[in-house]
């Protein structure tokens, strides 16, 4: 497949439906390396179903989902695209870490076996350099003397942070994060939102769907507003927190803002 662009991820044409009800609408989205994409909207928008389906969690009905160029959740086979079976989709999910609202943490293994597993039954890696591998991702996000610790002692933003950690541990070449601290007190919230800051100077490529307009505003290099399944506006972050164009970016900032 050649490739067209120098994106890292390039949404074509995006629709999700369940069962008959059509819920993302013909959505294209470009993501560059090392840009922090924050997609914000009402709730029912698509968010969540439009960031699924970059991984095919949520299958798209329609369009193509490119990273780096390969075509996710479909093979090329002589000229025709055939859908990937599970263990190719596996292949390509691999490439993408995705932190969620709850951390699905294991609740018997302590955060470094935690942060290990994953490495060992995603990527075949050996126990020692999962180890190792691990304790460099807690320190990475400021837990490494929480190593030993079950995720029921651990508090829900430290939680959130060994999720993540898991998710870097697996080298991604792009982080998806939806609505990672909604579940958590606003104080604990700002910890994980800090190491995502953190991760976006240090270049990772990021899609985030938040609630937190200051995250969106100065951490995001673009924002992409979303309703009805559809992208209504985007453009540079300062710009459409501070001068949406659409009447309906308009009215869902000053709703939140007003909060
Ligand atoms: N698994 C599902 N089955 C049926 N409908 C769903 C499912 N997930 C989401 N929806 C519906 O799709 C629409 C968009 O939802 P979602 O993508 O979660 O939006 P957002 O993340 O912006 O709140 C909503 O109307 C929601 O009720
Ligand atoms: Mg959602």
């Amino acid at each position: 497949m050649p490739v067209t662009t120098t994106a890292l991820l390039e949404l074509r044409d995006i629709c999700v439906s369940y069962k008959h009800h059509q819920v993302v609408h013909n959505v294209d989205l470009t993501v560059d390396r090392g840009e922090v994409v924050a997609l914000i909207g009402p709730s029912g928008a698509g968010k969540s179903s439009l960031l699924r389906s970059i991984n095919f969690l949520e299958e798209p009905n329609q369009g193509q989902v490119l990273l780096a160029g390969q075509r996710v959740g479909v093979l090329d086979r002589r000229g025709r695209a055939v859908p990937a079976n599970r263990r190719q989709l596996a292949e390509h999910r691999r490439h993408v870490g995705m932190v969620f609202q709850s951390f699905n943490l294991f609740p018997h293994l302590s955060a470094l076996e935690n942060v290990i597993l994953a490495q060992v039954h995603g990527l075949g890696r050996s126990r020692s350099a999962a180890r190792e591998r691990a304790r460099q991702e807690l320190e990475h996000v400021g837990l490494s003397d929480k190593s030993n610790m079950r995720p029921a002692s651990c508090s829900g933003g430290q939680q959130q942070r060994i999720a993540i950690a898991r998710a870097l541990a697996m080298d991604p070449m792009l982080m998806l994060f939806d609505e990672p601290t909604s579940a958590l007190d606003p104080e604990l919230g700002i910890e994980v939102l800090n190491t995502m800051r953190r991760l976006a100077d240090e270049g990772m490529t990021m899609v985030v769907v938040t609630h937190e307009m200051h995250f969106a505003e100065e951490v995001a290099d673009r924002v992409v507003f979303m309703a009805d399944g559809r992208i209504v506006e985007q453009g540079p972050a300062s710009e459409v927190m501070n001068n949406p164009r659409h009447e309906r970016t308009q009215r869902f900032l000053s709703a939140v803002k007003n909060r």
